[in-house]
């Protein structure tokens, strides 16, 4: 595995590849990585000749400077981990790179940014479509994957690579979950034994939700008692819990091909986020 960390490196080898008529996939991340991330990779690879990976702490994306600092940086077992699961080439950008001096340039998904997280984290998601945007046109791949974990966040990014024509093909990933059910997170090693415990009672909410919608319940109920069993479970105040239509983020009153559940909620001061697909039987 090549490790990249000038763009200038980054351009003979994307070349190469492309005279020889390979496809590319990209993986981004932050790093911290887990099975999760990892599982992209692997995708990529059934998808593609060559995959690259990204790791960057995107500072844009974070609203809050005590989480960016507090973010976890484990270079050297990311690309242990990336090497051991035959990625191709990690690309670790320097700030400066992708953000030179003066930068100036916001790319901002009205719509489908503005709820949920969106919400919650004012001006997270402008952070990710305007990195996103760059590490398409830097690395020009014929395919990208993200996970469906971050399902706001996926559909930001279809959404933005759409509106821009960037001639790339968005991969959603399944979520990767420990074997109690609980989505895999690099937060989740920041859990007491005892939240660890009661964390699974988010994938169960979704869950029990999603089948009572499913079977045709009425949405305020089920998202009423959901919350409430988040609660008995020993969640703090939910920051949403909610049944949308899966491309715009719209809240759904009624079940819709589509439609799904997603929910943020912290135990302690770990904020958690996941979400189903709801599909009727
Ligand atoms: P990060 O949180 O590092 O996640 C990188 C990718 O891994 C994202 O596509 C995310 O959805 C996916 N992922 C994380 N946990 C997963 C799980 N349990 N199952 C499946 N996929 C999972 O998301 C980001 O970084 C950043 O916002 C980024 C897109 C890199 C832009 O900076």
């Amino acid at each position: 595995m090549q490790i990249v960390r000038e763009m200038s490196d980054l351009g003979p080898l994307l070349t190469s590849w492309r005279k020889s008529g390979l496809r590319i996939a990209l993986v981004p991340t932050m790093g911290a990585l887990h099975d999760g991330h990892l599982a992209l990779v692997r995708a990529a690879q059934q998808e593609a000749d060559r995959v690259i990976a990204t790791i960057f702490v995107n500072p844009l994306q974070f609203n809050d400077k005590g989480d960016l600092d507090r973010y976890p940086r484990t270079e050297d077992a990311d690309i242990a981990k990336l090497e051991a699961a035959g990625c191709d080439v990690v690309w670790l950008p320097r700030p400066a790179q992708l953000y030179p001096e003066g930068f100036a340039t916001t790319v901002s998904v009205r719509g489908v940014s503005d709820r949920w997280e969106g919400a919650h984290r004012p001006g997270h998601f402008d952070g990710v479509a305007t990195v996103v945007a760059k590490l398409f046109i830097a690395c020009g791949p014929d395919i990208a994957i993200f996970g469906e974990k971050d399902w706001q966040q996926l559909a930001v990014i279809r959404r933005m690579a759409g509106d821009l024509g960037i001639p790339v093909t968005i991969i959603g990933h399944p979520t990767v979950r420990e074997n109690d059910g609980l989505a895999m997170s690099s937060r989740n090693a920041l859990l007491s034994a005892e939240d660890r415990e009661k964390a699974i009672a988010l994938p169960r909410a979704l869950e029990d939700a999603c089948q009572r919608i499913a079977a045709g319940e009425v949405v305020g109920e089920v998202l009423k008692d959901s919350l409430e069993a988040l609660a008995a479970a020993g969640f703090g105040a939910a920051d949403y819990l909610a049944y949308v239509d899966g491309a715009t983020l719209e809240a759904l009153e009624h079940y819709r091909d589509g439609g799904r559940l997603i929910a943020a909620a912290s135990l302690g001061k770990v904020r958690l986020i996941d979400n189903i697909r709801v599909v009727s039987v």
